[in-house]
């Protein structure tokens, strides 16, 4: 009897145990209970969140969870979405720190400030480049201006105007001119990629990038399980994928290595667009840093140690994040723009009315004044817009909380539980973007034809959120919104556009997303007048 009773005894109490722990606990006990339930398994298991992830249905089945139940809904055992400002500024305004999520984000086995989980390794890191990345910096950077001339004028207006009236895949052709962009800022022009008149290797290098995309949820998803399988030597990642990552990294770290030897190089380059802006900008602050007397650098045992690797690091993560996401919302904005022909007619008329006009037939050849191209209301207005209807990081930008909790709306947040918004739902709130599924640039336009009081246009500019915000926000924005202006203006100047085939155009699900059928083709018209 005995034999047979203890081990009963002991298998009741486990069970009676691990019910209270993994059932009862979490779902009636905790503080999180009281948060309400995106589905009624959300309490005690992320089966349901993880499935929802799995089958890219994020976007839209959170959307409209968050719709029905209100800005903080569970979604899993330890995992909470917001969907309010409030909300917003207590997760990213009050500095929560990021996890294991971004840890994919790690080049070349080191840590950028992009991927950094702590915030003061991420202050250290992002001292050292802020500066250049600021507006007054850009908008005064000889060598920005002169990288832009090049692009612009040598070789994407000319590409434009060798494929007049035939189709052309703008997604394909932003990426190229997006990745020129930042690749020159980075590296100075000598050193950055020329994808624009260099087709082959353009989709090449694309084709790899995709690769590494596509594969992110078993890493970010389920980190242990792919640990433990692959020590067993069973890849939920196709080993292709760690062989592009590599291909990506050393395309990569020969343009580092052969920066930091112009950088060494005594005889100086007077080409104002060889100017390597941010990695010039890494090296000096990594020597600052160095010198610190007294305290230990926290990246001590990071960046000081391996600074060739981190530099590269970094650099990969800017030229991903730089070229994606500006080329993503080009194409919308061209998307939006080709369906309104009226409307190209007045941002050219806008654009003709700078004092240094982009004309192709002028020979000046000259870019505009920045202040004078960031006042276009018009120009600011479709890519404002763009941005909030088609934020090309739509996804959940997760974060943990701090111990011991914290609050978030009227809820009480134990620490070591993941939080996050969604740009996709922030920018979807019917009463502060009417008619909210509607791409309407007049919202951000700020003279009479837009009917909205002051405070509302106060409302309107606290929900964007597609650069997110607080200390982890996008640092390239403002490169982004002036190359994005650029752009536009370059184009639209000279031509018009139309649509050819906008197939598969709706925007994907995931974290970086653009149209779904990965193209947009478009035909392109010279003016005439
Ligand atoms: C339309 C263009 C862009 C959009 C919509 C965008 C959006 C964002 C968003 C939403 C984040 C926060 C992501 C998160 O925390 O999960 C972010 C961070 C970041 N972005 Fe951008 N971005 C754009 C362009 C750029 C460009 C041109 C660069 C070039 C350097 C860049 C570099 C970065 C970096 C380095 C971070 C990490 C910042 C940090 O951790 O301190 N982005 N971006
Ligand atoms: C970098 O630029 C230098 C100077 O123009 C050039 O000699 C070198 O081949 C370039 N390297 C790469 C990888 O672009
Ligand atoms: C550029 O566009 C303007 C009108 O915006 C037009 O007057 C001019 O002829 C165009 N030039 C070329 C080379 O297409
Ligand atoms: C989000 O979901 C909606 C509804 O299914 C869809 O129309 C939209 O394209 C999706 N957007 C993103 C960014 O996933």
């Amino acid at each position: 009897m005995f034999s047979l009773g203890i081990p009963l005894v002991a298998f009741v109490a486990l069970l009676a145990l691990s019910l209270y722990k993994y059932i009862i606990y979490p779902s009636f006990i905790s503080p999180l209970a009281k948060v309400p339930n995106a589905h009624w398994s959300s309490s005690f298991s992320p089966i349901w969140i993880l499935w929802v992830r799995y089958s890219r249905r994020e976007n839209a089945t959170l959307h409209q969870v968050h719709s029905k139940l209100g800005p903080v809904i569970r979604v899993g055992p330890s995992e909470i979405s917001v969907n309010d400002v409030g909300s917003l500024r207590s997760v990213y305004g009050g500095g929560m720190e990021k996890g294991q999520w971004y840890a994919i984000f790690d080049n070349y086995g080191v840590p950028c400030m992009f991927s950094a989980a702590h915030s003061r390794p991420h202050s250290a890191r992002k001292r050292m480049i802020s500066n250049v990345y600021s507006k007054s910096y850009i908008h005064n950077s000889p060598a920005f201006a002169q990288q832009s001339e090049i692009i612009l004028y040598d070789r994407l207006l000319p590409l434009i105007k060798s494929s007049i009236s035939e189709g052309v895949d703008v997604l394909d052709m932003f990426f190229a001119t997006t990745m020129d962009g930042i690749t020159a800022y980075l590296f100075g022009t000598k050193n950055a990629s020329n994808f624009l008149q260099n087709e082959e290797y353009r989709k090449h290098w694309l084709s790899l990038y995709y690769t590494r995309k596509r594969y992110t949820y078993f890493s970010q998803e389920l980190p242990r399980l792919t640990r433990f399988l692959k020590k067993l030597h069973i890849y939920l990642i196709p080993t292709w994928v760690d062989d592009a990552n590599k291909e990506l990294e050393a395309w990569c770290k020969e343009r580092c290595d052969a920066t930091e030897d112009f950088l060494g190089a005594s005889a100086k380059d007077s080409e104002l667009a060889n100017e390597p802006v941010v990695l010039g900008a890494l090296v000096n602050g990594i020597e600052k840093e160095k010198s610190l007397k007294g305290t230990q650098s926290v990246l001590a045992e990071e960046t000081l140690k391996y600074p060739e690797l981190s530099i590269a690091s970094e650099m990969i993560d800017h030229l991903a994040a730089g070229h994606e996401t500006s080329g993503i919302t080009l194409t919308f904005v061209s998307w939006h723009l080709s369906q309104d022909a009226a409307l190209q007619k007045a941002l050219r008329s806008e654009l003709l009315s700078l004092p240094q006009t982009m004309l192709l037939s002028s020979n000046k050849r000259g870019i505009p004044n920045s202040k004078d191209l960031d006042t276009l209301p018009l120009l600011h207005a479709v890519i404002m817009e763009t941005l909030r209807f088609s934020a090309a990081i739509p996804g959940n930008q997760p974060r943990m909380t701090p111990y011991p909790s914290c609050t978030v709306g009227e809820y009480e947040i134990p620490g070591g539980i993941r939080i996050g918004a969604q740009a996709h739902s922030v920018h979807r709130n019917p009463e502060i973007y009417p008619d909210p599924e509607k791409w309407d640039y007049k919202r951000w336009l700020d003279g009479p034809e837009n009917k909205m009081s002051e405070e509302q246009k106060k409302e309107r500019d606290r929900w964007f959120w597609a650069f997110s915000s607080g200390g982890r926000m996008c640092v390239g924005s403002n490169f982004a919104m002036h190359e994005m202006k650029l752009v536009i203006a370059a184009i639209y100047t000279n031509f018009t556009t139309h649509i050819v085939d906008d197939e598969g155009i709706e925007q994907a699900d995931g974290y970086t997303s653009g149209p779904t059928s990965n193209k947009l083709v478009l035909r392109f018209e010279e003016v005439k007048d």
